[in-house]
């Protein structure tokens, strides 16, 4: 069901583009105080398994313990503050290391040795690892870094339903591509949720989408999303159309027909496909500048057969990407203008609107 905006409804001023302040203020707002994606469950998949994210300038540790609980902890070494992990992703040999002074830390973050500390009066017990909320959905790994965080099911509302039949926690990495993009992250989300740049920026695209048969759903406070079906004889989004891959092993005829485009404040873009699954994780650099990093997963099933062949969907999209980062990158541009002043939205640019619209709720609630 597509929702309708108001004839006013208006693009942004130009302040929430540029202003280093009120980017600052954002990052408080969205990613250090609501549930982000940071990765996979398949990175973790071991105990002593991790990998880092920089949320922010906040280096962040995501592993798994030894009871197989996933844990997340700030970078940051409880004696002289030294950020700890070098590395962007590895494994650890059950514990985590200080490189200054040897201080170890077990899996949960307890800290487990600290050398030349006994005489001092000193009690291991309080100085364990800040830790950071984590919690896993699907195989994706969400963090929270507000200290009082509410459970990610309450974030995620009614999306762990929706997307039972892509079985999405079966599916494995097989490409990542990092892209730095010099826009504002909500211009990356803003181009995700709108197809009518399609005939104009994406020929390849276009030729297997229609690009006015959006099927959006209604906008929720968390996310907005919707689906759009093939065009002609197209079967996925490749470079031809054509479908190298059986279908997910759980979808129906109706789930077959379709791509599904999600936008999961504030950083996820989950793209379901009848063959595989495309995310994007965004990482704020500065007011104009965006880390994206763009992830093909696949149906194991698929990858084990010797034929398997992941290049169509793969290149089509880095195609696609690179035209939706440019006109982002030129979007960034003509806002910083002095020229520039908030324009209409048409009513096919509702997901927009509520998107925006989002953005200053969360800043009127502070
Ligand atoms: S700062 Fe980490 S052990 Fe001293
Ligand atoms: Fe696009």
């Amino acid at each position: 069901m597509s929702t309708q905006v108001t004839p006013s409804a208006q693009t942004l001023p130009a302040r929430y583009y540029t202003d280093p302040q009120l980017y600052r203020e954002e990052l408080e707002r969205f990613y250090f105080g609501m549930w982000i994606c940071a990765g996979r469950s398949q990175e973790i998949a071991k105990p002593g398994d991790y990998f880092l994210r920089l949320v922010g300038d906040e280096s962040i540790i995501v592993t798994r313990d030894a009871g197989g609980a996933p844990r997340a902890f700030y970078n940051v070494c409880r004696h002289r503050g030294t950020r700890i992990v070098t590395q962007p992703a590895g494994s650890f040999a059950g514990r985590i290391q200080c490189g200054y002074h040897g201080w170890s830390y077990g899996l949960d973050g307890r800290l487990m040795g600290a050398p030349h500390m006994e005489d001092a009066g000193f009690c291991r017990e309080e100085y364990p690892l800040n830790k950071v909320h984590v919690e896993e959905w699907e195989g994706h790994v969400f963090i929270n870094l507000r200290p009082a965080a509410e459970p990610l099911a309450r974030q995620l509302a009614d999306l762990p339903g929706k997307f039972l039949p892509w079985r999405m926690h079966e599916l494995k990495l097989h490409k990542r591509i990092v892209y730095d993009v010099p826009a504002n992250w909500k211009l990356i989300v803003l181009n995700y949720n709108e197809c009518l740049h399609c005939p104009v920026l994406h020929e390849t695209l276009n030729r297997l989408t229609n690009y006015l048969g959006a099927d959006n759903e209604t906008p929720q406070p968390t996310y907005v999303g919707g689906a759009m079906g093939f065009k002609g004889a197209a079967q996925t989004m490749s470079l031809d159309g054509k479908r190298r891959r059986d279908y997910l092993p759980g979808l129906g005829e109706e789930e077959r027909q379709k791509v599904c485009y999600y936008a999961i404040y504030p950083n996820f873009l989950l793209s379901l496909h009848p063959d595989y699954m495309m995310t994007h994780t965004l990482w704020p650099r500065a007011v104009n500048r965006t880390e994206v990093v763009c992830e093909w997963h696949f149906h194991p099933a698929e990858m084990a057969k010797p034929d398997f062949e992941a290049n169509d969907a793969i290149d089509f999209w880095d195609l696609t990407n690179r035209e939706d980062w440019g006109i982002s990158a030129l979007s960034q541009l003509g806002i910083q203008s002095r020229a520039y002043k908030p324009g209409p939205y048409s009513p096919r640019e509702s997901l927009l609107h509520a998107f925006d619209e989002m953005v200053l709720r969360k800043e009127r609630e502070g």
